[in-house]
């Protein structure tokens, strides 16, 4: 048994909790919002964003951060990535020498660039940051449904410990060393999943999909390995595992906001219709601006921000994708490289 605080009271903070208690883990969640907790401590539910998903009796709820993480042996952090420094910085006080925070938002900062465990680690020098990401929508955790992840640290032995505290029959968790890969995946998925809800809005079919998803991950992984992050990390399941299932998936609100948009709908009209953040659009512009940074081609990124942030029909950003420089699919496989 283990004693965990999760900051967040989100959908993704309460399906952790769910599988963490499930493992026989004693788990307070804390939030910044009191009537959330206030919801909690009355029906052991988030009626409006996790219904059906009981907490258990050994998970309690507060609005005291102090208490939430003093003496735990782990803290996940859960808010959405945009209140990731903010809520790092109220921690920082409480966090002891070593103690391990594993990060589970997915995103980058607009303003510096950083991934999410970078501003953690900046925040609070003195914990252990780690990553858990991949494939794992909260609606189908929170019930228990099969889903793998994995946890990324520097050292194996955190790797392994994050392992072990979520692992069980429904919820399979690998390790990896290749935090930064991991968070690339991770939050640069988002930025795709908003072109194929574009396509979806069109009304365009799964050829087009298929060809976001493949060409997606052939653009993410040429950033990310330009950033030092692992080709493989990409071809997994914080890679291509996730960018499926936030590409397919009817829970995915950044596939949500993406087909408003392509049915003709504002950046600011179809977030405000998602109501929840849209993180994408925040990593979109973070994205471009890495592209730029690292010198790498990312051609269905740059046609999402002209979409979000300048006005361009999604319809004429398809086209444009469509009618780009004619190229070969690998540059690898080259005629006249030699293998
Ligand atoms: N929902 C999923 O299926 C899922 C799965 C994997 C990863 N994630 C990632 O987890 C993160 C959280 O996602 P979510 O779905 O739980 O989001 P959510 O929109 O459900 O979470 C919102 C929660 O954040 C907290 N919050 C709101 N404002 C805050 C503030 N100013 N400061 C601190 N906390 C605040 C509150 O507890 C609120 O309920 C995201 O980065 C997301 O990408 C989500």
């Amino acid at each position: 048994m283990r004693t965990v605080g999760i900051i967040g009271a989100g959908s993704w903070g309460i399906a952790l909790a769910k599988n963490l208690s499930n493992n026989g883990h004693k788990i307070t969640i804390w939030s910044i919002i009191e009537d959330e907790i206030a919801m909690l401590k009355e029906h052991r539910e988030c009626l409006d964003k996790l219904p059906g998903v009981k907490l258990s009796e050994n998970v309690d709820f507060t609005c005291n951060l102090e208490e939430t993480i003093i003496g735990k042996d782990m803290l996940v952090l859960a808010v959405p990535s945009v209140f990731t420094r903010s809520t790092a910085k109220s921690m920082a006080p409480y966090v002891a020498k070593d103690q391990k925070i594993v990060c589970v938002a997915k995103g980058i900062e607009e303003e510096t660039l950083m991934t999410i465990t970078e501003v953690v680690e900046a925040e609070i020098p003195a914990a252990d940051v780690c990553v858990l990401s991949g494939p794992s929508h909260a609606e189908e955790v929170g019930t228990g449904l099969p889903t793998t992840v994995v946890a990324g640290a520097k050292t194996q032995r955190t790797a392994e410990f994050v392992q072990d505290a979520f692992m069980n029959e429904s919820f399979r968790v690998y390790t990896s060393p290749d935090v930064l890969g991991i968070e690339l995946g991770g939050s640069l998925k988002n930025v795709i999943a908003l072109a194929a809800g574009m396509a979806d809005g069109l009304g365009y079919g799964d050829n087009t999909k298929a060809a976001l998803i493949t060409r997606g991950i052939s653009e993410i992984t040429r950033l990310a390995v330009a950033m030092g992050a692992k080709a493989e990390t990409l071809t997994g399941l914080t890679g291509m595992g996730d960018l499926i299932v936030t590409c397919q998936s009817k829970h995915s609100r950044n596939r949500k906001a993406g087909m408003l948009m392509g049915q003709g709908m504002s950046m600011e009209e179809a977030t405000k219709e998602v109501k929840m953040v849209v993180e994408g659009v925040y990593s979109a512009k973070a994205a471009l601006a890495l592209a730029k940074k690292y010198n790498v081609t990312m051609p269905i990124i740059e046609q999402v921000n002209m979409v979000l942030f300048d006005g361009k029909s999604a319809k004429d950003a398809v086209t444009d994708l469509m009618l780009r420089d004619k190229r070969i699919e690998h540059a690898a496989l080259d005629w006249n490289v030699q293998n």
